[in-house]
This record gives structure tokens, sequence and C-alpha cells, in this order.
């Protein structure tokens, strides 16, 4: 049996959660592949194939026996076209790959930022239905319209925090302007996050201010998810992301010089983020 297998299956169901941004909810059809390998843990990602357009790496917004669903935002090729997708259309998928969060007790801190909230919502999940103690979570976006599965993290916790770069709604500022408040005034063990790069940078320099261990979701140009052609290696230690990340620790961040600063391009070349 092929432990990373490829497999077609049917679009459920296609929702747009906020401007240009959808949700789409894969069904398993008849396979010989066993769908246990197929069921993923916070923190992993998929390969999705346009036929005849390309194949991309999206994040596992939700995994089950039965079905797996996925969040993009519109912004180039691949996402132009899954936009048009519709119900019982097909999409071929690679995977899960790539790291999980590893899920600690004690007082954890998830922060989410934009359209890269799909893994923290994903971590809410799990940690509730393995009994973990509730975490607080920061869901950070840069209008109110962009602010993602505010209902569910609202049932998952208590110390649910919402921040808009405009001000829209709740705090005005970003995930780590709150982030700094909120750890002016309470302790956490551990701290998760999925978001923009720069916004995880900087959410990192401030955990590593306090000493509280982080586990980071790190997203960079990838072309096979496999390990082959190079394209998300991280510099200087040769780290290859699709299949030692996407989920980083803090001690392995230490060691990457590029976090925060630099990244490869679709061409190979490197640039600022
Ligand atoms: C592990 C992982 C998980 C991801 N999860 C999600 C997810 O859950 N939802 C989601 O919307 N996207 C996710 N992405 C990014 C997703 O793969 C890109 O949105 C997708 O590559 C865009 O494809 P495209 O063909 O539509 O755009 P392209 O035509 O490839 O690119 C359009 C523009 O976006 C830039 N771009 C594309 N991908 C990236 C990238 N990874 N980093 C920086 N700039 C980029 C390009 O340089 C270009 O300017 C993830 C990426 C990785 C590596
Ligand atoms: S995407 Fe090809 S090596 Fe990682």
């Amino acid at each position: 049996m092929i432990k990373y297998p490829r497999m077609t299956m049917t679009v459920v169901n296609i929702r747009e959660e906020a401007n240009d941004i959808f949700t789409i909810e894969l069904a398993f059809v008849n396979s010989n592949c066993d769908i246990k390998y197929f069921i993923a843990k916070p923190g992993q990602f998929i390969m999705v194939q346009v036929f005849g357009v390309g194949e991309k790496p999206f994040s596992i917004f939700h995994s089950v026996e039965t079905s797996l669903s996925f969040t993009f935002k519109r912004i180039g090729s691949v996402t132009e076209a899954l936009a048009k997708i519709k119900p019982h259309d097909l999409l071929t998928i690679r995977g899960p790959y790539g790291t999980e969060y590893t899920l600690s007790h004690g007082r954890n801190l998830l922060i989410g930022g934009g359209y890269a909230t799909p893994p923290i919502r994903m971590l809410a999940y799990e940690l509730k239905k393995q009994g973990f103690e509730e975490p607080t979570i920061i869901n950070a976006a840069r209008t109110q319209e962009y602010l993602l599965y505010s209902q569910e993290f609202n049932k998952l916790t208590n110390a649910y925090h919402e921040a808009t770069d405009d001000g829209s709604r709740a705090y005005h500022g970003n995930a780590v302007e709150l982030m700094r408040d909120l750890l002016t005034q309470e302790k956490f063990d551990k701290i998760y996050i999925s978001g923009p790069e720069k916004m995880a940078y900087f959410a990192f320099l401030e955990a590593e201010k306090y000493g509280i261990p982080c586990e980071i979701s790190l997203e960079r140009y990838m072309k096979c998810g496999v390990g082959i052609c190079g394209s998300c290696v991280l510099d200087p230690t040769g780290l290859i992301l699709c299949q030692e990340g996407p989920v980083l620790s803090s001690e392995t961040l230490r060691n990457i010089e590029d976090f925060g600063k630099l990244l490869r391009n679709k061409t190979g070349s490197i640039e600022k983020i």
C-alpha cells in the first residue's frame, strides 16, 4: 500500500467565506487506496491538482474518514481555477504531507492570521477533541470581513480574541500587537502560530523574549511537495520545508537565517519578504 497516495475526490461543496476566500469540501470516492492514509493532522497539507492548470499546496482545514476540506484565497492561476469549481466536479489530491503541530498540555496560545488560519482552526478542534485545556485564541485579519471561522472559535474557547488592522471589529491592531498586550497580562506555556511570514516572525521574536516555545506553520513556494525540486529549501540549514515542515519549532527557527526576511520565489530566485 502506498503511504502517500494520489486520489481523485468529488467536490461536495464550495462556499465563499469572505471576498475571494473559499472553502472546498471534498468527499472520498471509491478507490483502491486505504482511506486511513488520508486522515490528516493539524498543520499538514495536501497538494491539489487542477488538470491543465497546475498543482499547489493547501493546508488542511478539516479531515475525517469521509471528507477533507481546505480554504484558499483567489490569488493566481490555480486558485482562480479552483474558485470556478462546482459541486460534483472532480479534483485530484496528494498527501497529506508534512509535519504536524505537537499537542501539549498547559496554557496554550493559538494565533492565526488572515487566510492562513485553517491549521489553527483544525488544531483548536483537535485540542478539544482530545480533552486538552481550553486554549486562548487570537484571530487577526486586515478588516472584519476577513476574520474567518469566528463563530467556531467562539464555541471552542471562552478566551477568544479578534484583531483587525483597521479596527473595524474588536482590537484595533495586528495579531502581534494584541499578543504583546496578552503576554503582559497572562502566562502561556506554548504558542502555536499560522499566518503571513512577517507576522509569524515578529510573533516568534515576542515569544522568544518571554522564553515561550513556539510551533509555527511556514508557507514557502512549493512545487513537488515531496523533497525533490528544492524550491522550498530554507537557508542556511538546507531544511526542506515540504518534508521537515511546514510546522517548525523554536529550536529549528532560531537557525533559519532567512526566516521573516528572504524567500525563494517561483523561479527559485531569492527575494525580500
Ligand atoms: C504548506 C503550504 C500551505 C498552504 N496553505 C494554503 C491555504 O490553506 N490557503 C491558501 O490560500 N494558500 C495556501 N498556501 C499557498 C498556496 O499554495 C498559494 O495560494 C498558491 O500557491 C497560489 O497559487 P496560484 O497558482 O493561485 O497563484 P500563483 O500564480 O502561483 O501566484 C500568485 C501570486 O502569489 C505569490 N505566491 C504564490 N504562492 C506563494 C507562497 N506560498 N508564498 C508567497 N507568495 C506566493 C506568487 O509569487 C504570485 O505573486 C499554502 C502554501 C504552502 C507552502
Ligand atoms: S517543494 Fe520540492 S523540495 Fe519541497
